[in-house]
């Protein structure tokens, strides 16, 4: 059997471990396992290279892809790039495409498989979380523990201060990383985009806080968060090209506007690219191990169609499509159960 693989979209620790897990089950099962460069470009211009046993040893420890990844897609110009696609699967003579990625990479993967018949498999993979159907994507929790260490680390200059020290977490549209680190790190002030976040309240909050004897606090808030101020919204009203609105530089904004209205010293922070660098944390690896090799078992058993997932815990495969069919983003259940206890989540 002939096995091609690519990692597309922004990279998230465990993605070699993924690798890894699918590598060492089909290589086991005397299949050859192909690895396409840079996600669908590698499709798109027929760049590959053969990987076998060697390549994974030690692989799983390693943060970043093995094969590189970027965010092309056949499917923005499909008349072109998809029989390109097509005409290197046939070329490499391929039974099977795994396709280990987020939203976009998984979309097309999905749209080959029903459109045109390609073999695929899905491994889910992005720090953003924000896949429907599987209870969590790798690369998540190694991002929250980052951001969690970085909040815990500026509590000290934010005591030396008396600041406030506002924290950017990744997450696009989805407020994921930003509610689990700031939960862990127990900031004062969260912001997620699934609320709007009303400076007037959380300068009420911050207020409170000093009143009651605070020096610091730490406010963590996501990249896609919407912030008003006088009922009229601060952050962009900029698209992209899938009609979202542009994220991020929502610290600074937030930063700026607390020291504008009640004159708290404050100070921003943009953790970035940092949350997907570095080796992924234990669970992660294995996690990601775990979903390359449930992806081997659908390859050798020719069940096609299939993502790899975690549902209560345990790995199950569950169509591609419904994983792709809408953004998971948090819920009014999670974010109710939170502020029961402690959470001062904004909108309160
Ligand atoms: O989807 C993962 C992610 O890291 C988002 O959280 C972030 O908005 C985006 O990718 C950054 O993309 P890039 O690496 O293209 O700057």
């Amino acid at each position: 059997m002939r096995v091609g693989v690519l990692t597309g979209g922004g990279d998230a620790p465990g993605l070699n471990a993924a690798i890894c897990g699918l590598g060492r089950r089909l290589v086991a099962a005397e299949a050859e396992l192909i690895g396409f460069a840079d996600g669908w470009r590698g499709l798109i211009h027929d760049e590959s290279v053969a990987l076998n046993h060697a390549d994974f040893q030690h692989l799983l420890i390693h943060g970043g892809t093995l094969i590189g990844s970027s965010g092309d897609n056949p499917y923005r110009d499909p008349d072109v790039m998809v029989p390109k696609v097509l005409a290197t699967i046939a070329r490499h003579r391929l039974d099977a495409l795994v396709a280990i990625g987020g939203e976009g990479t998984l979309g097309a993967a999905e749209r080959l498989h029903r459109e045109h018949g390609v073999k695929v498999v899905g491994i889910p993979k992005t720090i953003d979380n924000d896949l429907e159907a599987t209870d969590f994507t790798f690369g998540f929790f190694s991002a929250v523990e980052v951001a969690t260490r970085a909040m815990d680390d500026l509590r000290s200059t934010a005591e030396s201060h008396s600041r406030v020290m506002v924290v950017e977490c990744m997450g696009r549209h989805a407020g994921w990383i930003t509610a689990y680190a700031g939960v862990a790190a127990a900031a004062e002030g969260i912001l997620v985009p699934e609320r709007p976040a009303h400076i007037e309240e959380l300068c009420e909050k911050l207020l409170r806080l000093r009143a009651s004897g605070a020096n610091s606090a730490v406010v963590a808030v996501a990249e896609g968060t919407r912030v008003f101020e006088n009922g009229a919204c601060l952050s962009s009203m900029e698209k992209d090209e899938f009609g979202e609105y542009l994220t991020g530089g929502m610290a600074q904004l937030v930063a700026k506007k607390i020291k504008q209205r009640i004159g708290w010293d404050s100070r921003h922070l943009v953790l970035g690219h940092l949350q997907r660098a570095g080796q992924p944390i234990a669970f992660d690896r294995i996690f990601a191990l775990r979903l390359g090799a449930r992806a081997a078992r659908l390859v050798l058993e020719q069940r096609f169609g299939f993502m790899a997932a975690m549902r209560a815990g345990e790995i199950v495969e569950v169509p591609l499509a419904a994983a792709v069919a809408q953004r998971k983003t948090l819920t009014d259940q999670f974010l109710d159960r939170y502020e029961t206890f402690f959470l001062p989540i904004q909108g309160t």
